[in-house]
């Protein structure tokens, strides 16, 4: 099968991928050790980003998609060209999950939620225990099955074959947005860190992206031999 065969069929792919440093920065960052000039800022109960924004912080964090030929790789497996237009450094300390199945494109009652067409995203979850942790459950194939009304649509996830990803320093998550997927929550008093690239088509950023931050963070990607 190829790999854009492959991807299409299950709607992500945990791929190789060199950490490149990046893992000792986001230990760092896990365990409070911050550059000046950078802080961590509630999202959502429970999770904390980054701020003001990943793409100064380091230059790795652009170096390292270089590294592993991550336009290439996009390529291959969506036959598609994407940008990248957000990057977040995200610690979590819940023992509910913050985030339980969903979709980050969908539709709902005839409205869409989300970019549509979806995008991708990369995540990285980073290993620093000995043992693996469990991080994230995705719902293969889902992203070609979508009911457009939300609560009909959530229950596929019981339906469709689960995937557990979990921490590794040589391994990365890539999937498409419109994938089902849920947060595993955290053990009691130890948060989680992971590294997300969102990645969307360049007229979807120019129509709704006009953050400087996005534009920038487009241009350093293209930017990238
Ligand atoms: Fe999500």
């Amino acid at each position: 099968m190829k790999y854009y065969e492959n991807f299409y069929k299950n709607g992500f792919e945990l791929f190789d991928f060199n950490s490149y440093g990046v893992d000792q920065i986001l230990r760092d960052i896990s365990t409070g050790i911050i550059k000046d000039g950078f802080f961590l800022q509630q999202k959502y109960s429970s999770t904390v980003d980054l701020r003001p924004n990943v793409l100064d912080y380091s230059e790795k964090f652009l170096e390292v998609l270089r590294v592993n030929r991550i336009k290439s790789f996009i390529r291959s497996r969506t036959l598609k060209d994407p940008t990248l237009h957000h990057i977040q450094v995200r610690v979590t300390d819940s023992t509910t999950s913050y985030m339980d199945w969903h979709r980050d494109s969908y539709y709902d009652n005839g409205k869409s939620v989300g970019m549509i067409p979806p995008g991708y995203k990369i995540i990285y979850y980073p290993k620093f225990k000995e043992k693996h942790e469990p991080r994230l459950h995705v719902a293969a194939g889902s992203h070609r099955i979508m009911i457009d009304q939300q609560s009909e649509d959530l229950k596929l996830a019981s339906r469709l074959p689960k995937v557990l990803i979990e921490t590794s320093n040589d391994q990365a998550l890539f999937f498409d947005t419109s994938l089902l997927h849920a947060v595993i929550p955290d053990e009691p008093n130890v948060p989680s860190i992971r590294l997300i690239y969102s990645f969307i088509s360049k007229e979807q950023l120019l129509d709704y992206s006009a953050e400087e931050l996005h534009l920038r963070t487009s241009k350093a990607y293209e930017d990238i031999q």
